[in-house]
C-alpha cells in the first residue's frame, strides 16, 4: 500500500498559528489562560487543552468575571471593544488574530472613519463577522443571499466599501457585487476571500482523481469535511469517510494500490499522521 497525504489536509495556516499559541500559552503564559471562545471547532484539541489548564470563556460576560490571567485571541479575531474590556480588567491580551482577519480589520476601520458605508459579505452570525463589525466606527450592513443584495438600499451620495468574510465563496460574493452594481454605488470592493478552502478543495479534487481508495477526516458536524468527501466520492468511488483512525476498516483497503488521504479544516496533524501510519502497517 502507497499512501499520499494532501499538503493542504487539516488546520489552514491561521488556525495552526491559533493553535500553536495557545499551546505555547499553556505552557509559558500568566495563568490562568482563557481562550475567548472554543480556539477551533474540535471537541479533542478543546478537551487536551483543558487538560493543560485552557479554559474557554463563552462571551463577553464570562469575559468580564474574570480578574487574572491571559485572554487568547481565536483566529476569527474579535471587535475592538474585547481588546478594551480586556485591558479595562488589566488582563494579558494574546491576539492569534489570522493576519488576513486582521487586515479586514484595519480596511473596515479606515474606510469607515473616511465616511464609507462598510458591506460585509458574509454570515452575520458568525463570529469572524461579528469581529469585523466591531472595527467599523458606523454600523456595517451584512449580505448573504441575493435576495438580501437586491433588497440593499442607500442614498447613491454614501459610497461604499465592500468586504467579505474570509472563508465565502467566492462565486456567490461575485454575483453579490454585481448585484450591488446594478444599483450604481460609488463603490470600492476588497476582495478578502481566503484561498486555504478553495486550495484545499482542490488538491483533494486532484488526488482523489489519481488514487485507488481515499480517506477524508473529519468531524461529523463539519460542513468543510462533508463537501471534501462530496469532491472526492465524485473523483474516486472507493471514498470513506472517518473521525479518527478508530473508523479505519484496514479489511476494505487491504487489496488497494495508493490510498490518499485528506481531512477537513479542524483536523489536526496528529489525526492526520496516525491514519497515515495505521495504513503503512
Ligand atoms: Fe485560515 Fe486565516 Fe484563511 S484562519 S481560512 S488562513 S483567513
Amino acid at each position: 500500500m502507497q499512501v499520499k497525504v494532501a499538503r493542504s489536509a487539516g488546520f489552514c495556516f491561521g488556525v495552526q498559528r491559533a493553535v500553536d499559541t495557545v499551546y505555547e500559552q499553556a505552557e509559558q503564559g500568566v495563568r490562568p489562560i482563557y481562550t475567548y471562545g472554543p480556539i477551533i471547532h474540535n471537541e479533542v484539541v478543546v478537551r487536551d487543552l483543558e487538560e493543560k489548564g485552557v479554559r474557554v470563556l463563552n462571551g463577553k460576560e464570562e469575559l468580564s468575571c474574570i480578574t487574572e490571567g491571559t485572554v487568547i485571541i481565536r483566529s476569527h479575531g474579535v471587535g475592538r471593544e474585547i481588546y478594551e474590556q480586556i485591558s479595562e480588567q488589566g488582563l494579558h491580551c494574546v491576539d492569534a488574530t489570522c493576519p488576513f482577519v486582521k487586515k479586514i480589520h484595519r480596511t473596515v476601520e479606515r474606510e469607515s472613519a473616511a465616511g464609507k458605508q462598510i458591506v460585509i459579505i458574509g454570515n452575520d452570525r458568525h463570529p469572524e463577522v461579528e469581529g469585523i463589525k466591531g472595527w467599523c466606527s458606523t454600523p456595517a450592513v451584512v449580505l448573504e443571499s441575493p435576495e438580501q443584495a437586491r433588497n440593499f438600499e442607500l442614498p447613491k451620495t454614501v459610497p461604499l466599501c465592500i468586504v467579505s468574510q474570509t472563508t465565502f465563496n467566492y462565486k456567490k460574493f461575485q454575483d453579490l457585487v454585481e448585484i450591488l452594481d446594478k444599483k450604481r454605488y460609488d463603490r470600492s470592493v476588497v476582495n478578502t476571500i481566503c484561498n486555504a478552502t478553495e486550495e484545499r478543495q482542490a488538491e483533494a479534487r486532484q488526488i482523489a482523481g489519481e488514487v485507488d481508495a481515499m480517506i477524508v477526516i473529519g468531524g461529523s458536524h463539519s460542513s468543510n469535511t462533508q463537501k471534501l468527501f462530496e469532491i472526492c466520492s465524485n473523483e474516486c468511488k472507493n471514498t470513506y469517510y472517518i473521525q479518527t483512525v478508530e473508523d479505519l476498516d484496514l479489511g476494505v483497503l487491504r487489496s488497494t494500490g495508493l490510498i490518499g488521504i485528506t481531512a477537513g479544516a479542524s483536523t489536526p496533524k496528529k489525526i492526520i499522521e496516525e491514519v497515515q501510519t495505521r495504513c503503512l502497517n
